[in-house]
């Protein structure tokens, strides 16, 4: 079994489970989709793109269907939102299962490679958190956990409600035991993942409680979360991260636009000044780096509603953004409210300018750094070069420095000073 991984953190967390259920019924998994009988694709549904990279990948699979009858499946966030449309438009997928399904996959392919039968399983849960599936991680250093799954937020853009359902949170318990057993085989960064970390809540546990305890485990060097929203980011939480050491001094905080009328279409349940109100409150704890994600050419964004978006860029300074051109999901509140009327040709001018800004911002907060110190944890060869390391700092930018004598290894902390900086890296 071979499978590639589309999309998010959650979605590379997902594969893991999807792994370990199938190493459990004893399918082999092997890194070379030359070798395999099954191949497996977990996909994204969050922009357009995202689909057509899926369809260009299924046109790839084609030709090794016809000629060694290989098994696909399609899992995830695309295979939950397309379904029988999927199923009947791509006659040579096999196998079609949503994110809550995943326990269903291993029956599902013995059928499709048995007896030739297709399968589908796209029903969503409003209890499947996958306690007690391991997940089948990769070695090194990183370790994700998914505290919560689903969302209940419905932002009209959004497609995340619709494909991963409603939210439910596990167990802190099985989480804390989960963390133990990571920290004890060595793994020193865990990151918890949640469509909105702030709603979680189990046995009378909330975010910060569960983040706080996670710290507390001894060994694990650096704690990471994502994402907060910005609607009911709450004092504690800010405590906590300003309060233990090895929790991360880093926040990513969407903010998607900057502009009020916008942000009330978008169903975000803030204001640019709410939410610049809290940018202030987690500067008073000290330096704390933010990043964000924004969407330009929103239904109707004026251009003036633009200029809003970016002088708050400008305003915020944050350390990295994501900057995306909206793309209409089927179903969503937006597709059934408002028409997709801002221009490509706009949207794209939009998207470049503020890719352009955030550039040059990140470039002179990296470049502060020319000359200080700073704590950087190893995860492996840098990508150019394998004679170079590869890290992250606390606020989460890449660094990357030459290998010399010292026997370090990946999960090394080490202090190293930065020479030089880009836009996107450091260089130590
Ligand atoms: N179009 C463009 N970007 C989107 N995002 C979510 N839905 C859409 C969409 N329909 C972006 C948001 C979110 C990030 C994960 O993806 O910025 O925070
Ligand atoms: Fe989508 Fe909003 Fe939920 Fe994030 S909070 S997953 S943007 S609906």
């Amino acid at each position: 079994m071979y499978l590639e991984t589309f999309g998010c953190q959650m979605n590379e967390y997902d594969s893991e489970l999807v792994r370990s259920l199938l190493k459990n019924r004893g399918f082999r998994l092997t890194d070379n989709s030359d070798q395999a009988d099954v191949v497996l694709l977990n996909t994204c549904a969050i922009r357009e793109n995202a689909h057509n990279r899926v369809y260009g990948h299924l046109g790839e699979l084609k030709c090794l269907k016809e000629q060694r009858g290989l098994v696909i499946g399609v899992l995830g966030c695309m295979a939950q939102n397309l379904k029988k449309e999927l199923m009947e438009t791509q006659p040579l997928i096999d196998v079609l299962v949503g994110p809550d399904a995943y326990r269903r996959l291993p029956d599902l392919l013995t059928h499709a490679l048995e007896m030739r039968t297709k399968g589908l399983a796209v029903d969503l849960s409003e209890y499947e958190t996958y306690e007690h599936v391991l997940p089948e991680r990769k070695e090194g250093v990183n370790a994700w956990i998914a505290v919560m799954r689903g969302c209940d937020n419905f932002c009209t853009f959004c497609v995340v409600p619709y494909t991963r359902g409603r939210e439910r949170s596990r167990d802190p318990h099985g989480i804390l035991e989960e963390a133990g057993q990571l920290a004890e085989q060595g793994y020193k960064q865990i990151t918890l993942l949640g469509q909105n970390v702030n709603s979680y809540h189990a046995q009378g546990w909330d975010f910060a409680r569960l983040l706080s305890a996670v710290a507390d485990i001894p060994g694990i060097e650096r704690v990471r979360f994502t994402s907060p929203h910005p609607k009911d980011f709450p004092q504690a939480l800010l405590e906590v991260v300003a309060g233990h050491p090895n929790v991360c001094r880093h926040i990513h905080l969407p903010i998607q636009s900057g502009n009020d009328r916008v942000l009330q279409a978008m169903g975000r349940c803030y204001t640019r000044n709410d939410y610049l109100r809290l940018v202030e409150m987690i500067h008073q704890q000290g330096s704390i780096a933010l990043t964000t994600d924004i969407i330009c050419g929103f239904c109707g964004e004026t251009n003036e509603e633009y200029g809003d978006t970016y002088h708050l860029l400008k305003e915020v300074r944050y350390h990295s953004a994501f900057i995306f051109k909206y793309s209409e999901r089927k179903n969503t509140i937006a597709a059934r409210k408002y028409p997709d009327d801002v221009p490509e040709p706009v949207k794209s001018e939009r998207v470049n300018q503020l890719v352009q800004l955030q550039k040059s911002i990140s470039r002179e907060m990296n470049r502060q750094l020319i000359g200080k110190q700073v704590q950087v944890l190893i995860e492996g060869n840098a990508k150019k070069s394998s004679t170079q390391w590869m890290g992250h700092t606390e606020s989460n930018t890449t660094v990357v420095w030459e290998k010399n004598h010292r026997p370090l290894t990946p999960g090394d902390m080490v202090a190293l000073t930065i020479h030089d900086a880009s836009a996107s890296t450091l260089f130590g």
